[in-house]
């Protein structure tokens, strides 16, 4: 559907093409490829860590996020989907139960969905439930508490960030709960305005000295920022968890692609913090569009969140609005988005909406807000 001319796609929620470093990954490739050496080894099988260069890269950069951290801290994935699937598979089984925002990230659902744990609302409010109550209620349903995750900074599906207050909250629970906490960074470099809280994981540290103590779980990934084809994320984390994420990794593909990870620190080298400023600019740009013709065009009764950065906004409906069937209304305009119920492991709401600004030109965002408002103010 989305491929029909014509469709203003607010769905997608990938990068814009125009943006990936096109000139880079071509003189990246050239130069692994161009060297025997470097070439063979790019060719070849290699350590299931990841590429040491490139693990040293983000050491470097986790610095920058307050993490300080070695080389053993470090996995290389195959995006940073494979290290959620990864850490489902180390810390959940059947009936355990997985603490998650609801909505949050559908690919984390489906990783640890497949695990069978039992899902269980994560608040983000101190107060109820406590950690005695989620405790509770995971030995109620026969299992314990596993983990918890969140999308920290200008979550998908909704574009907001957690405050201060809510990720100490988060580190206290985890801390009384004492399991892992997957901090998800995905959009934490698109940042457009303002100073963003610092990361769960610099908090931890700050509170327990190191990060071999540490409970939390970051994944980060080069693919909101540099390219998501070359498939390159990354688990920073314990080295002791890192170890026995190593064997899942070997067990699992034995190592993400050496090309690919050879030229991915290539083009970080070259081009990541520029790569960071031109997506800023341009999402921006877009988010701008798209929060200016919602304010014009939106009928009363439609609310929206407005994220500091990232690709998503979220709408809240009217109560008797089912997005679903919306949907296939907007479809009939031209329009398409992603109905809010795959973003709850219940699907709980009918009445909400995912919305990217990342794929529509900016000229296009107005006349596809227009027609979405159009069909919404016929049912309000
Ligand atoms: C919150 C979040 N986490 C992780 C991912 C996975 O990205 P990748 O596997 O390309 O690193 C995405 C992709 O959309 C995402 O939105």
């Amino acid at each position: 559907v989305l491929e029909r001319p014509g469709i203003v796609s607010f769905a997608g929620g990938i990068p814009d093409p125009a943006l990936f470093p096109l000139r880079e990954a071509e003189a990246a490739f050239r130069g692994v490829l161009g060297d025997p050496r470097t070439a063979a080894a790019g060719l070849q099988y290699a350590i299931s860590e990841g590429y040491p260069p490139l693990r040293q890269w983000i050491v470097r950069h986790m610095a920058t996020l307050g993490v300080p951290c070695t080389e053993d801290n470090v996995l290389i994935t195959s995006g940073s989907q494979q290290g959620l699937e990864f850490l489902a598979r180390l810390l959940l089984s059947a009936g355990d139960t997985a603490l998650v925002t609801a909505p949050t990230y559908l690919g984390a659902l489906q990783a640890f969905a497949a695990y069978e744990p039992r899902f269980c609302e994560l608040h983000l409010e101190r107060g109820e439930p406590t950690a005695k109550d989620y405790r509770e209620g995971a030995r109620a349903a026969g299992g314990r508490v596993k983990l918890a995750y969140v999308v920290a900074d200008f979550a998908n599906p909704t574009g907001a960030t957690l405050s201060l207050q809510a990720r100490e909250h988060l580190l206290d629970l985890a801390q009384e709960l004492d399991i892992p906490l997957i901090e998800d960074g995905a959009y934490r470099a698109l940042s457009f305005e303002g100073v963003l809280p610092p990361t769960l994981s610099a908090l931890e540290i700050a509170r327990c000295g190191s990060i071999e103590a540490a409970r939390t779980v970051y994944c980060g990934t080069f693919s909101k920022v540099l390219a998501p084809g070359l498939r390159i994320g990354w688990i920073v984390a314990g080295a002791a968890l890192i170890r026995r994420l190593v064997l899942v990794k070997q067990a699992s593909d034995l190592n993400s692609s050496s090309l690919n990870q050879m030229v991915m620190h290539r083009l970080a080298e070259a081009a990541f913090e520029r790569q960071v400023v031109r997506a800023q600019v341009h999402y921006r740009q877009r988010r701008d569009a798209l929060l200016a013709a919602l304010t014009k065009y939106m009928p009363t009764g439609v609310r929206w969140t407005r994220p500091g950065g990232g690709l998503f906004v979220w709408l809240n409906l009217p109560e008797h609005i089912d997005a679903a069937a919306l949907l296939a209304a907007a479809l009939d305009v031209g329009v398409a988005f992603v109905p809010g119920a795959a973003f709850f492991f219940d699907g709980r709401t009918r009445n909400s909406a995912r919305l990217s600004y990342s794929l529509p030109p900016e000229e296009e965002i107005e006349g596809g807000i227009a027609r979405l408002s159009q069909i919404l103010a016929e049912r309000c």
